[in-house]
C-alpha cells in the first residue's frame, strides 16, 4: 500500500479517500510541521498532501526519492517549486475551480467593508464612542456604479466581473491574456497597468505570485491610483510591498485595502500595518467556507489517488510531466 503524509488536519470528505485507499498519515496540529519534520516524513512517502504552508523545492524532492505526487491543498502553488518537480517526474496537483466563487464572494467581502469602513466601524461601536447619529460619521466610498480595475482575469477575477455587474460597475482589466468574450458578454475594457491604476476607484488583485508579479503593487503604483482608491489583495501577500502600501494609506495616497493574504504570513503583531484603521486585514480565509474547503479536500485527494496510479488526477499544474516520464 502506498505511503502519504497529510501535512495538516484537512476536511472530512477528502481525508476519508486518502485515508480508505493508502497508508496514510495526518500531521495533526494546528500549526504546519517544521521544515525537518515535513522533510522527514515525506522521506518515507509515495505520496504528500500538502499546504500553502509547505515549502517544497528540487533539494526536498531530492531528499524524497520515493516520492511521485505531491498535491497542493490550493488553487495557488508557489510553494512548490514546479519546474523541479517535472525535472524529477513527480506530479503536482493543485485545487483550482471549486474554489472560485468561494474566493470571489470573499474579495468582494473585503472590497465592500474596506470601501464602507466596516471593521473600523465594529471597532468604533465596540469602544463605546458610537454617541448619536452623525452626517460625517464614518463616510465612505461609493462601490455602486464606481469603475473596479482587476489585475488578472482568471477564474477569479472574471467573477469578481460578474459580480461588479450587478453593482452597476464599470470593470477595467489588465492581464496577459485577453478575454474578448467576456469584454463582449459583460461590457468589460482590456486597459494597460497604467490606465487601470488611474481610472479605477478600486483595484481588485487577481494574478498568481511568481517572479514577474512581485511587489506588482509598489510605491510607483500607489502613486498612479485616486487617493479615494482601495486596494483589494485576496491573491498572495508579496504581489504587495507592504512598506508601501503603508506608505500609501498612512499618507491619504490610497483611500483604504482589504487584505486577505500579508507580506510576511502570519502578519506579525508589530507590523505598522495594524496600527491604521483604514486597512482591513483577514487570516487567509478567502476560500474558506464549509462546502468548498470540503470540495478542495476531494480534489486534493483524487490528485493524490490518481498520481499514485501513475495517471492524470482532476488537476495538475505540470501534465507535461507525463509525456516526460514520471519518477519510477
Ligand atoms: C489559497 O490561497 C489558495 O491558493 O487556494
Amino acid at each position: 500500500m502506498s505511503k502519504v503524509f497529510v501535512s495538516r488536519l484537512i476536511p472530512e470528505r477528502g481525508l476519508k479517500k486518502v485515508k480508505a485507499a493508502t497508508d496514510a498519515e495526518v500531521w495533526n496540529s494546528d500549526l504546519p510541521p517544521p521544515a525537518d519534520v515535513l522533510l522527514d516524513k515525506a522521506k518515507e512517502c509515495d505520496g504528500l498532501l500538502s499546504l500553502l504552508t509547505d515549502k517544497i523545492d528540487g533539494d526536498f524532492m531530492d531528499a524524497c526519492p520515493r516520492l511521485k505526487v505531491i498535491a497542493n491543498l490550493a488553487v495557488g502553488f508557489d510553494n512548490i517549486d514546479i519546474p523541479a518537480a517535472t525535472k524529477r517526474g513527480v506530479i503536482v496537483g493543485n485545487t483550482p475551480g471549486v474554489l472560485t466563487d468561494t474566493t470571489a464572494d470573499f474579495a468582494w467581502t473585503l472590497l465592500m467593508a474596506a470601501a464602507r469602513r466596516l471593521t473600523e466601524g465594529e471597532r468604533y461601536v465596540r469602544d463605546g464612542k458610537w454617541t448619536t447619529w452623525g452626517p460625517l460619521l464614518l463616510r465612505g466610498q461609493d462601490i455602486h456604479h464606481a469603475t473596479l480595475g482587476l489585475v488578472g482575469l482568471g477564474r477569479i477575477g472574471s467573477e469578481m466581473a460578474r459580480r461588479a455587474q450587478g453593482f452597476s460597475m464599470q470593470v477595467l482589466y489588465h492581464d496577459v491574456v485577453r478575454r474578448e468574450d467576456l469584454e463582449q458578454s459583460m461590457g468589460i475594457r482590456h486597459v494597460d497597468m497604467d490606465t487601470l491604476l488611474n481610472e479605477s476607484d478600486f483595484v481588485s488583485v487577481h494574478v498568481p505570485l511568481f517572479k514577474e508579479t512581485y511587489h506588482l503593487i509598489n510605491d510607483s503604483a500607489f502613486a498612479k491610483m485616486k487617493n479615494s482608491a482601495v486596494l483589494v489583495n485576496s491573491a498572495r501577500g508579496p504581489i504587495v510591498d507592504p512598506k508601501a502600501l503603508y506608505d500609501a494609506l498612512s499618507t491619504g495616497q490610497i483611500f483604504a485595502a482589504g487584505l486577505d493574504v500579508t507580506e510576511p504570513e502570519p502578519i506579525t503583531m508589530d507590523d505598522p500595518l495594524l496600527t491604521l484603521e483604514n486597512c482591513v486585514i483577514a487570516p487567509h480565509i478567502a476560500s474558506g467556507s464549509v462546502e468548498t474547503r470540503e470540495q478542495m479536500s476531494d480534489v486534493a485527494a483524487e490528485n493524490i489517488l490518481a498520481g499514485l496510479a501513475g495517471k492524470q488526477g482532476p488537476a495538475i499544474v505540470n501534465p507535461d510531466v507525463f509525456a516526460k516520464g514520471l519518477r519510477q
